[in-house]
């Protein structure tokens, strides 16, 4: 009996190995969709300000999420018809606009 008790412990061990390992070290999807966002941001930012209207150009610090995103899916359909933004918003896949949210919605400045 102690003989399988140890070997218990033993695959336990080896099995819980791999996990720890695998949790360690990599960054979380929600930062490496931060830092495209933010790579992505320098489109952005030769109009828009993060936190005061430039013009009639909006700020895009801290808006909710789900706001941006439905805000930049109708400028891709038209519902929102800013020339200028209609056309940056058909320049963005899905991808690219979740990351603009990420990014837009975690900025503390
Ligand atoms: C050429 C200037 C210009 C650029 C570049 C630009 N925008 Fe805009 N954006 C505007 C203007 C002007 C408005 C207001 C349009 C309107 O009234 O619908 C606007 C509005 C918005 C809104 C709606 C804000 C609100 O409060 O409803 C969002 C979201 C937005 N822009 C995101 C972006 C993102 C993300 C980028 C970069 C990928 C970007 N914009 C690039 C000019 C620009």
């Amino acid at each position: 009996m102690a003989h399988l008790t140890r070997l218990a412990h033993l695959f336990g061990a080896a099995l819980a190995a791999p996990l720890v390992m695998a949790a360690a070290p990599a960054p979380s999807d929600a930062d490496e969709l931060f830092e495209y966002g933010q790579y992505l941001s320098s489109q952005c930012s030769t109009c828009h300000r993060l936190d005061a209207y430039e013009g009639a150009i909006p700020p895009l610090g801290h808006l909710p999420r789900d706001y941006f995103i439905v805000a930049m899916r109708e400028y891709r359909s038209g519902r929102r018809n800013n020339p200028a933004m209609v056309s940056v918003a058909n320049a963005l896949n899905d991808e690219e606009i979740e990351a603009l949210a990420v990014y837009y919605t975690r900025i503390r400045e």
